[in-house]
């Protein structure tokens, strides 16, 4: 077999996905449910969302299936998503939209690796490349590019705050450096850290976007208007520049993949035709299902009276826990911020490197995330490589008596790193 440039790329695993295989072989059999798995992306399990898109599938597979699941639909999106789409967000903010704005994908994944396939690579003016505005971010961007050196993330600013606190902050300066920006891309709020974007470095970000003649495309997967899992510091904006994506999938849907995009059509129609050249179109009976529950204020509801109050609860509980139990010497600190699928933890000591932690915790049955994944190459990126394997990431998905034993054996593994230096 021989395979071609991007196949040798495409068919590698990242560094992350390999350790997905990891704790999907070792979780894997009859000791399963020894292990605390704290490394998992999937939203958490909560009955009251699983039961509304139950519903909802249930009444499309009754009533929509015909339509839905017997033939083939339109590539932007099925005629009842397009329109659910429109309504809700003139309903939600005011905007005024037509089919012509709208591109649903299978995954918001799957839309971003279309706008990477379309707006960055080599071109007619040179190498272009997927930029992240502000490391780190979601590790699966990294897997988006065909190219080798297709993608490059700009170092943030890090502030320490009171207590065991941080936050990274934009380098707005350091962004404006990049004369290779074929595209933005940022998650608000963001996985890892739950960082979300104001109004002001949303609108820096924009006014770059429009001077590079270049979109910025904002990936709200936890945030705004749904499912909130995360704080939302600024709700999304309608601008020529901005391709906002959507997601159902941490708001309780990831295994039937639907996303979509909101752009201006220069953007939606190309990707509206990369779906038609690549996967046809989504899958059908989820999209109808998605269009019920935008359309009757099911997902609305849920997401306000479920879904953001469950994150917030979780978050705090975990917050109060690793004060309770990490050593007090350490300098450990959390990124701040209500809500999330995640605690991103960072330990700045010379002792501590996060790989060390994964294979140590391995060895007590706990899987984490080592920070640097969610890095574009830290060890060439300026001012970032002594921090991103400083940095490590907790799932708030599991139930609190497994993170409860996990934070437990986390706080001894640090102890014993510590001694051991
Ligand atoms: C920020 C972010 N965007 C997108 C995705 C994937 O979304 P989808 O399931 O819609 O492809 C994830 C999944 O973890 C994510 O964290």
């Amino acid at each position: 077999m021989r395979l071609s440039l991007s196949g040798t790329k495409m068919a590698g695993l990242s560094g992350l996905r390999s350790i997905m295989e990891d704790v999907a072989a070792s979780t894997a059999g009859a000791s399963a449910g020894a292990w605390l798995n704290l490394s998992v992306g999937n939203p958490a399990p909560i009955p009251e969302v699983r039961d509304m898109w139950r519903a909802a599938l249930t009444e499309s597979m009754a009533e929509d299936f015909d339509e839905a699941g017997c033939r083939y639909g339109p590539s932007r999106g099925s005629h009842a998503l397009v329109e659910a789409i429109a309504d809700y967000f003139h309903r939600t903010y005011g905007w005024q939209l037509g089919p012509e704005n709208i591109a649903v994908g299978p995954g918001s994944q799957m839309v971003c690796f279309a706008a990477a396939a379309l707006f960055a690579g080599p071109g007619a003016h040179g190498e272009r490349r997927i930029v992240l505005p502000m490391a780190p971010d979601y590790t699966g961007y990294q897997g988006l590019c065909l190219h080798d050196d297709g993608i490059a993330a700009i170092a943030p600013l890090i502030h320490r705050e009171e207590g065991h606190r941080f936050r990274y902050a934009l380098d707005i300066e350091a962004l404006r450096r990049r004369a290779d920006i074929g595209m933005m891309l940022i998650s608000s709020p963001g996985n890892p850290t739950g960082r979300a974007l104001g109004r002001a470095d949303l609108d820096a970000l924009t006014a770059l976007a429009t001077e590079r003649e270049v979109p910025l495309f904002v990936d709200h997967a936890y945030g705004a208007p749904f499912p909130r899992i995360a704080q939302v510091h600024t709700e999304p904006v309608l601008h020529d520049s901005v391709v906002n994506c959507f997601s159902a999938s941490k708001a309780g849907l990831p295994g039937e993949r639907i996303g979509f995009a909101i752009g201006h059509p220069t953007y939606m129609a190309p990707l509206a035709a990369f779906m038609s050249n690549s996967v046809l179109h989504a899958p059908q009976l989820a999209q109808y299902a998605l269009a019920r529950v935008l359309t009757d204020g099911r997902l609305d509801a849920t997401t306000r009276d479920v879904i953001t109050p469950y994150y917030r609860a979780k978050k705090r509980y975990v917050d109060h826990l690793l004060h309770e139990l990490m050593p007090a010497d350490v300098d450990w600190r959390m990124h701040s911020g209500e809500g999330g699928m995640f605690c991103w933890l960072w330990v700045d000591h010379p002792w501590f490197e996060d790989t060390a932690l994964y294979g140590r915790l391995k060895e007590r049955h706990v899987f984490v995330v080592p920070g640097r994944h969610f890095f574009v190459d830290p060890p060439r990126t300026p001012g970032l490589a002594g921090h991103a394997t400083r940095c490590f990431r907790l799932s708030l998905s599991a139930d609190e008596k497994v993170i409860t034993e996990g934070v437990h054996r986390l706080a001894d593994v640090l102890r014993e790193m510590r001694d051991a230096a």
